[in-house]
């Protein structure tokens, strides 16, 4: 693995008195493929939220090449660039054709002209199966679409590193395969990615680390043979029993 890109260092996230994320230490280098496991509302999506920077931390830091996302000097907006997120619920801009989508953070954000941003929209379309649909408006495509769409989208910015919050929860079973094989394409890739999921197959087969989550801590991180195989944490013991039961 190459060099850190994001460490969260004691991170911390309070709303009110409600302690949501506690004390979230970890690393997250160049190239890996990070599943964050655990419980509904264990955290996952505040710690993805605070990292890039939906949520302000309560405590902790975030250090981004080593260097503080709380420092006065930091680059918030180039920042947010390298860091793409997808929703389980896509987000896609509902009154944009597909290509539009995939072009519009593109010149708004990144400054580029607009011929070179649909040239890369396509591109990236294109490796995700969705060329055939770039007149299309998201009203008139599958969920499975919507979200390589929205996949199609993150990458046109060129991040450094994929967050995902759930992307094949919102989506009939008949669809998660396609949205997992280009996550999987993804992986290989080489893109640093973090995966919030209750895939457990991706978390097991693709992942790099399986990060579990129980009530706002981390409470094991390790490789898929180790949190799979052999689990250390009574807790991550029980969450795996329980989720094979389901
Ligand atoms: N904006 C907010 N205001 C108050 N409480 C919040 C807010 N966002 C999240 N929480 C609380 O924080 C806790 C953790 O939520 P979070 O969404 O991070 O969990 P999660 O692990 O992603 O769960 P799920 O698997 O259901 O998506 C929950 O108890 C939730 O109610
Ligand atoms: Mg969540």
């Amino acid at each position: 693995m190459g060099n850190n890109i994001i460490k969260l260092n004691k991170l911390q996230k309070s709303f009110g008195d409600v302690e949501v994320l506690k004390d979230i230490t970890m690393t997250i280098s160049e190239g890996e493929v990070v599943s964050v496991i655990g419980s509904s509302g264990s955290g996952k999506s505040t710690m993805l939220r605070c990292i890039n920077l939906l949520e302000e931390p309560t405590g902790g830091d975030i250090l981004y090449h080593d260097k503080s996302i709380m420092d006065s000097s930091f680059n918030e907006n180039e920042y947010r660039a390298k860091v793409g997120m997808v929703f389980q619920q896509f987000n896609l801009f509902n009154n944009l054709s597909i290509l539009e989508n995939c072009i519009v953070g593109q010149v708004k954000v990144l400054k580029r002209n607009r011929d070179e941003a649909e040239k890369i929209a396509r591109e990236y379309l294109s490796k995700v199966g969705m060329e055939g649909y770039i007149n299309a408006k998201p009203s008139q495509i599958s969920g499975g679409q919507k979200q390589r769409v929205a996949i199609a989208r993150a990458l046109s910015m060129n991040p450094e590193v994929l967050l995902f919050d759930e992307p094949t929860s919102a989506l009939d079973p008949e669809m998660v395969g396609e949205v997992l094989n280009v996550m999987e394409d993804l992986a290989k890739s080489g893109i640093t990615m973090v995966v919030v999921t209750h895939e457990m197959d991706f978390a097991k087969d693709v992942s790099t680390r399986v990060c579990f989550m129980d009530k706002g801590v981390i409470a094991e991180i390790g490789t898929p043979k180790e949190i799979f195989e052999n689990p250390k944490n009574e807790r991550t013991k029980e969450f795996l029993t329980r989720f094979r039961n389901n």
